[in-house]
């Protein structure tokens, strides 16, 4: 059974463990830290999650006493019922287990449930197709293409923005 608790710093080791290339970095976290990741830049992403009120909720996915995957709500905006899902990453070792559809649909549930929001967006490297079904599956619809958003050594990768209103998950469900 996957359970979730809120990251916590005995973890953050782990996310260093589940980034062994730029690119697999780049893949779950986009341009927000740089590889190699290290514990000063994820001491600091902790710091900064740990506000009061909440502007973001992390998660650390467990089965059976072992993490599999990390997964966040962030730019929480209370007003505007909104809030971004990002640095999803599933255990490399563990693809294709459902961990990462357990992780996304206890977050967006979280989200609209718990959180009451009206729109959850999320942003994903334009290849990464794996991600884009698992999204898609979810309900989510790609809304904008931003070209060349990530740098990649010499190159660039392009990302999508991804939404899901309320109303579709609960015409969905
Ligand atoms: C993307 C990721 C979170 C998915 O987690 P996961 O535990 O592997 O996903 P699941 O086992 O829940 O499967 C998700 C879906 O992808 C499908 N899938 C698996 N491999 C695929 C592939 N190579 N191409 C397309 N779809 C694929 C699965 O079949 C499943 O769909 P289905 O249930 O309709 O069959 C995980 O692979 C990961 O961490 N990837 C690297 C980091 C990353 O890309 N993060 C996302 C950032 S936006």
């Amino acid at each position: 059974m996957i359970e979730f608790r809120p990251l916590a710093p005995p973890e953050l080791p782990r996310l260093i463990e589940w980034s062994p290339t730029p690119t697999f970095l780049m893949l779950w976290s986009g341009p927000f830290f740089s590889f190699p990741l290290d514990m000063a830049q994820l001491k600091t992403y902790f710091a900064s999650t740990q506000t009061d009120p909440p502007i973001a909720h992390v998660w650390t996915a467990w089965d059976g006493g072992d993490p599999v995957g990390n997964i966040e709500l962030g730019n929480l905006d209370k007003r505007k019922k909104t809030a971004h899902i990002s640095r999803v990453v599933v255990d490399p070792t563990r693809n294709g287990r459902g961990y990462g559809g357990a992780m996304m649909r206890f977050v967006v549930e979280f989200g609209f449930k718990t959180l009451q929001l009206d729109t959850i967006t999320l942003g994903v490297i334009d290849f990464n197709l794996r991600a884009i079904r698992l999204y898609e599956r979810l309900g989510f619809v790609k809304e904008a293409r931003y070209r060349d958003s990530c740098q990649v050594g010499a190159g660039y990768w392009n990302h999508y923005v991804m939404r899901l209103t309320r109303q579709r998950w609960e015409d969905r469900a």
